[in-house]
C-alpha cells in the first residue's frame, strides 16, 4: 500500500505513520526527519535547510523531489511506503505524479488551529530517530527517553509558538490545496484528529483504509 498522510504542522501525521509503518510491515518516509538528520550531520542540504526550517518555511521542491526519488529507490519501499510530510506543495505533487509514483490514499487529518497550536508547546521528539511523543497524549515509558532507540527527547526549534504560527500559515495557503488536487482523483480520504486518543484516530484511518 502507497499512502500519503496530509494535514498541517502537527495534525499527527508523524504519529500514526509510525503506528501504521509497523502495523503494514512498510516504511515510512518523513521529509522532516531526513531533512532534520542532514542538518544534524551537516551536509549540503542541511545547511540549505536549516534557515528554511527554523523560520517555519518550506525548503525548496528540488531538493525535496531529490531526497524522495533516492528513498523510494531503495529495496524496503517495493512493497509499498507511507509519505509522512510530502508531498506539500502542487508542484511537488504533479512532479511525483510525473515521476510515476502511484499513490493508494491520501489520508487527511484534520485538526484545528487552536488545537495545533496547544498540542505543539507538549511536544518531544527524539533527537536519534525521529520519534514524536507528547507529554500528556503519548509520553516516552521512561521520561526524555526514546521507547525505540534510547535516544534523548528534545523540544523541535521550529515549536516555538511564532513560528508554528508561521508553519500553519504556509499549510492553508501552500499545501491545503493538495486536498483539491487528490479529491479530484479520488484517492482523499479525511480523518478528525482531534476527536479522541491516538487509538481513536488509528482506529478511524483503519477504517477508512479498511486495514
Ligand atoms: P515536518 O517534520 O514534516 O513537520 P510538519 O509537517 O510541520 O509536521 P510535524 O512533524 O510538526 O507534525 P505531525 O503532523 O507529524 O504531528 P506529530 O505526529 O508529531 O517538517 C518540518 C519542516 O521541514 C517544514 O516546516 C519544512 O521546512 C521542511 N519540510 C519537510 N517536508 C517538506 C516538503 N515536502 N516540502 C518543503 N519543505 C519540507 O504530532 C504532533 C504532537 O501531537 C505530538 O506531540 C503528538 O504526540 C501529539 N498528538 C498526535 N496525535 C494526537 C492526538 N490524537 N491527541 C493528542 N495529541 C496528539
Amino acid at each position: 500500500m502507497k499512502i500519503i498522510f496530509l494535514g498541517a504542522p502537527g495534525a499527527g501525521k508523524g504519529t500514526q505513520a509510525e503506528i501504521f509503518s509497523a502495523r503494514l510491515g512498510i516504511p515510512t518516509i518523513s521529509t522532516g526527519n531526513i531533512l532534520r538528520a542532514a542538518i544534524q550531520a551537516g551536509t549540503e542540504v542541511g545547511l540549505q535547510a536549516k534557515a528554511l526550517i527554523d523560520a517555519g518555511q518550506l525548503v525548496p521542491d528540488q531538493v525535496i523531489l531529490a531526497i524522495v526519488k533516492e528513498r523510494l529507490s531503495h529495496d524496503d519501499c517495493a512493497k509499498g511506503f507511507i509519505l509522512d510530510g510530502v508531498p506539500r506543495t502542487l508542484a511537488q505533487a504533479q512532479a511525483m505524479e510525473d515521476m510515476g509514483i502511484v499513490i493508494d490514499r491520501v489520508v487527511d487529518l484534520e485538526v484545528p488551529d487552536e488545537a495545533i497550536i496547544q498540542r505543539m508547546s507538549g511536544r518531544r521528539v527524539c533527537e536519534s530517530c525521529g520519534a514524536p511523543y507528547h507529554v500528556e497524549a503519548n509520553p516516552s515509558k521512561t521520561e526524555g527517553i526514546c521507547d525505540h532507540c534510547g535516544g534523548k527527547l528534545v523540544t523541535r526549534k521550529d515549536d516555538r509558538a511564532e513560528t508554528v504560527k508561521e508553519r500553519l500559515e504556509v499549510y492553508h495557503s501552500v499545501t491545503e490545496p493538495l486536498k483539491d488536487f487528490y479529491g479530484e482523483r479520488g484517492l482523499l480520504c479525511t480523518v478528525p484528529g482531534d476527536k479522541g486518543s491516538l487509538e481513536d484516530v488509528s482506529a478511524a484511518i483503519a477504517k477508512t483504509l479498511g486495514v
